[in-house]
């Protein structure tokens, strides 16, 4: 069982892909619990302000510090976290890596910028790691919140079955991709699933998925490869 807390001044934002699919499945069969705390239940002033002009100037608003150590003690007081994630654009890259070793853990928070940013004490106090899922710019951490916690489900044992086990999963396998699947009909607008497939040869079926995830593997690396 993991306890993922997610702290969002956009909760809304997160309901839907929560409560889908795997995501939910996760959390009904309780593999995992996932707790969604609005940042503006911890701002106290008269207009429950979350966000601030930043000091330095220049255009955008910035995350104030005084919610985020609030919520974030409080839960740290109620039990130890294995790791405070910060979504943000400047950390480390997100692969498939990090997911499994994130599946291990028991309790771990994600804590959401918007807006701009968030003030820099609150990263320098709690965060145990920074992560980014890619080299552009989103308007907030849910997203990316969103794309870990769903990587991370599937990996916890129990929650995928067996036919959809995650080890077949292309980039599972060290940097392999796997062989493409077909389903019914055997022809579908005259466009025919490779006979090799249909033959009822495990030996020559083997043969051309290693084959194929050897092809899909070079032109992988190939145009994932900086220039
Ligand atoms: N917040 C904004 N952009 C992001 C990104 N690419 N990865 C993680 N968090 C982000």
């Amino acid at each position: 069982m993991i306890r993922i807390d997610i702290i969002s001044a956009v909760p809304d934002a997160l309901e839907s892909p929560l409560n889908t699919s795997i995501n939910y499945r996760g959390q009904n069969k309780g593999h995992v619990e996932i707790y969604v705390h609005n940042l503006r239940d911890y701002a106290h002033d008269k207009h429950k302000m979350i966000d601030d002009k930043p000091f330095s100037g220049g255009a955008g608003m910035l995350l104030k510090p005084e919610p985020f150590f609030e919520c974030i003690e409080k839960l740290m007081k109620e039990r130890s976290y294995d790791h405070i994630i910060f979504p943000t654009p400047r950390g480390k890259l997100f692969d498939q890596k990090s997911a499994n070793k994130f599946s291990l853990a028991k309790n771990i928070i994600f804590a959401c910028g918007h807006y701009k940013g968030i003030d820099e004490r609150v990263f320098e106090q709690f965060a145990t790691d920074e992560i980014s899922i890619g080299n552009y710019v989103l308007s907030g951490g849910e997203l990316p919140a969103l794309v870990m916690i769903d990587s991370i489900i599937r990996l916890i044992p129990g929650v995928l079955n067996d036919s959809e086990s995650a080890l077949n999963d292309s980039l599972m396998d060290g940097d392999r991709i796997e062989a493409p699947c077909y389903t019914r009909p055997a022809e579908f607008r005259g466009i025919k699933v490779p006979d090799v497939l249909l033959s009822g040869n495990d030996k020559k079926i083997n043969e051309w998925k290693e084959e194929q995830s050897n092809k899909l593997t070079e032109n992988w690396k190939q145009i994932n490869s900086s220039e």
